[in-house]
């Protein structure tokens, strides 16, 4: 497969702009795509942030194989790493989000409290890799609650925060990662979410990829969708089954092929195949 680099440019950027949010802020909150927790997770980030407490954000909660992401919190809880999981378009989770940042600061905020500190909102940065949901989740966070406090001084330059009722404040930009994706099956599964763009990846191996995925963990969903009977090690088949049940033929009754990637591609990502995670534990 085309090997795909991870540009060090876009990176060393991401690092700095991030590293200057860092001296604002209590705590990070790492979002990741709950249907792929490692493959959206930046391995760079823990470099980044060094001992900056942190969050993590397990977003589209919604589209991810419920047993799978239950398996992923008890990961992250035993590696003691708090976690929470969120539908940012429905605001499920969402309301948590203040509480488990308090437990996440508990000592912090008991010395502060014994220096004099109380009823200091928490600042808090949004980190997470392109269309993992950022904004999404900002604003479902703040609501109509919101509102934007005046500039105020940061180190470098003026930052804007959200507040979020009196207990939690957003630094306004989110820090953007690049995901890593020179390794295949990262590449694939970002591809697969949609959270890197189609044209990166040669479609036809991010489709053939995930079909053999569903045929291998979620078998039943093809066939029931497309109302099929295939044999994975024939791909063509599963192609001309789909083809054929959704019209996507082309002059002389030929399947069009590209058209069946885009019809898996959408299904995938929309939920009609079910709610799917594409990242196992033992990664
Ligand atoms: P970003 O700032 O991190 O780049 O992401 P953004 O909020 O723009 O969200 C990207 C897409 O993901 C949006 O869909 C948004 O509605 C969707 N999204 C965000 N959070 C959730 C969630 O918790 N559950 C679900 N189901 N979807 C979520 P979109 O505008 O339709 O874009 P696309 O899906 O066509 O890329």
């Amino acid at each position: 497969m085309k090997q795909i680099q991870w540009f060090p440019g876009h990176m060393a950027k991401a690092r700095r702009q991030i590293q200057e949010k860092l001296e604002l802020i209590d705590i990070v909150f790492e979002l990741l795509d709950a249907r792929i927790p490692y493959s959206s997770a930046n391995p760079m980030l823990n470099q980044i942030i060094k001992r900056m407490p942190k969050l993590v954000i397990l977003n589209k909660a919604d589209l991810a194989d419920p047993s799978i992401l239950n398996e992923w919190v008890e990961y992250f809880k035993e590696k003691e790493i708090a976690s929470i999981k969120v539908d940012s378009v429905n605001g499920k989770g969402v309301d948590q989000i203040v509480s488990a940042a308090n437990v996440v600061l508990e000592e912090k905020i008991a010395r502060s409290r014994k220096r004099g500190i109380v009823n200091k909102p928490i600042r808090a940065l949004i980190i997470g890799i392109p269309n993992v949901g950022k904004s999404t989740f900002i604003n479902r966070l703040a609501g109509r609650k919101a509102t934007r406090t005046g500039d105020r001084p940061g180190v470098t330059k003026h930052q804007q925060y959200i507040k979020v009722g009196d207990d939690l404040e957003l630094l306004d930009t989110p820090g953007i990662l690049w995901p890593k994706f020179d390794d295949d099956n990262v590449a694939l599964n970002l591809a697969l979410v949609g959270s890197i763009k189609d044209n990166i990846l040669p479609k036809d191996d991010v489709v053939i990829y995930g079909m053999k995925y569903f045929d291998k963990y979620y078998k039943g969903r093809i066939e029931k969708r497309y109302d099929i009977v295939f044999d994975i090690e024939d791909i063509m088949s599963l192609y001309e089954g789909i083809g054929k049940r959704r019209g996507c033929l082309i002059k002389g009754g030929e399947i069009d092929y590209d058209k069946v990637n885009d019809i898996f591609l959408y299904d995938l990502r929309h939920e009609k195949l079910g709610k799917v995670t594409f990242d196992k534990i033992n990664v």
